[in-house]
């Protein structure tokens, strides 16, 4: 149920320990009490390269025991399984929510998700349209930056586990996904201080930019392929938006071995290219 991966991150996950749904065994009822939602919510148990999402009242078969996660465990607590081997617990912050989320549409990775908060500066008090969900890495970024998040996802199945992924990511109250084509909704939705696309048609909604967004919001179009960036900041432009520029997002990591320091070998880290306009400012307020 994906569309690929965009990243060696995506790739290098797989053997970090993360518990399937599978390996969770039922859950152990007997620590839930009168437990809040808050109380309820998963925590990672972290131990070497082994990190298991749980809820407080699960417990899941591990290759060094059972590990019983009771009520209350606070980030910093420690668990032992049953053959007292030690987890630390940990609260999820958003790189985490990449590694854990469930995917499914290829999520954007955390250095990109970082160049949409810092070009637009996406923050409390923003309202946001964001499309397509996917997996949802970049919705629930935004809502933990402190903005409102309406999102929509044309795949039901995919729309689903992205609020479960919200839920997860403790970021259900600030995230509205919607299931359906943004494209059929656009005559419908405005007020909104940003916009950040991640779909094919990309292109179609930034068209309609100006109707979308607030005075002096920002757009931000993330796209695989050179092609559909040069699009999206075509239709940015035609439609009345300023400072549209386009970046191919690159990071290189760097290697520090006993003979010297150079860039990793691994391949040059591109996933894709970042396309930034701006709405003008109301007529009046700008000389
Ligand atoms: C690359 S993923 C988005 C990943 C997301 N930014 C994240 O960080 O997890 C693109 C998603 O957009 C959805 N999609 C494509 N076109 C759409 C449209 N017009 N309306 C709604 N969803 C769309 C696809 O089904 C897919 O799940």
């Amino acid at each position: 149920m994906t569309d690929g991966d965009r990243s060696d991150d995506a790739a290098t996950d797989a053997g970090s320990g993360t518990a399937a749904p599978s390996d969770v065994a039922d859950e152990d009822t007997t620590d839930e009490g009168g437990d809040t939602a808050a109380d309820r919510s998963p925590v990672l148990l972290v131990r070497e390269n082994r990190e298991y999402l749980l809820r407080p009242g699960e417990r899941l078969e591990t290759d060094l025991g059972i590990l019983r996660v009771p009520a209350g465990v606070q980030p910093g607590d420690t668990v032992a399984t049953h053959l007292d081997d030690e987890f630390v617990v940990r609260r999820l912050r958003g790189p985490d929510l990449f590694h854990h989320f469930e995917r499914t549409g290829a999520p954007m990775v955390p250095r990109d998700v970082g160049l949409v908060l810092g070009e637009t500066g996406a923050g409390t008090g923003d309202r946001v349209l964001d499309a397509g969900t996917g997996t949802g890495v970049l919705a629930a970024y935004l809502a933990r930056a402190g903005a409102r998040v309406v999102t929509y996802e044309r795949d039901p199945e995919f729309a689903e586990v992205a609020r479960e992924n919200m839920a997860v990511g403790g970021v259900a109250d600030a995230v509205e996904v919607r299931t359906g084509d943004v494209i059929e909704d656009l005559g419908d939705l405005s007020g909104f201080d940003l916009l950040t696309l991640d779909t094919e048609d990309a292109p179609s909604v930034a068209a309609r930019a100006d109707e979308l967004l607030l005075p002096g919001g920002f757009i931000a179009v993330y796209s695989p392929f050179v092609e559909g960036s040069r699009a999206a900041a075509e239709a940015a432009r035609e439609c009345g938006l300023e400072d549209v520029t386009t970046h191919e997002t690159i990071q290189r990591e760097f290697s520090f071995g006993d003979r010297g320091s150079r860039p990793d070998t691994a391949p040059v880290g591109h996933t894709g290219f970042l396309t930034i306009g701006r709405a003008p400012d109301a007529p009046g307020l700008v000389e």
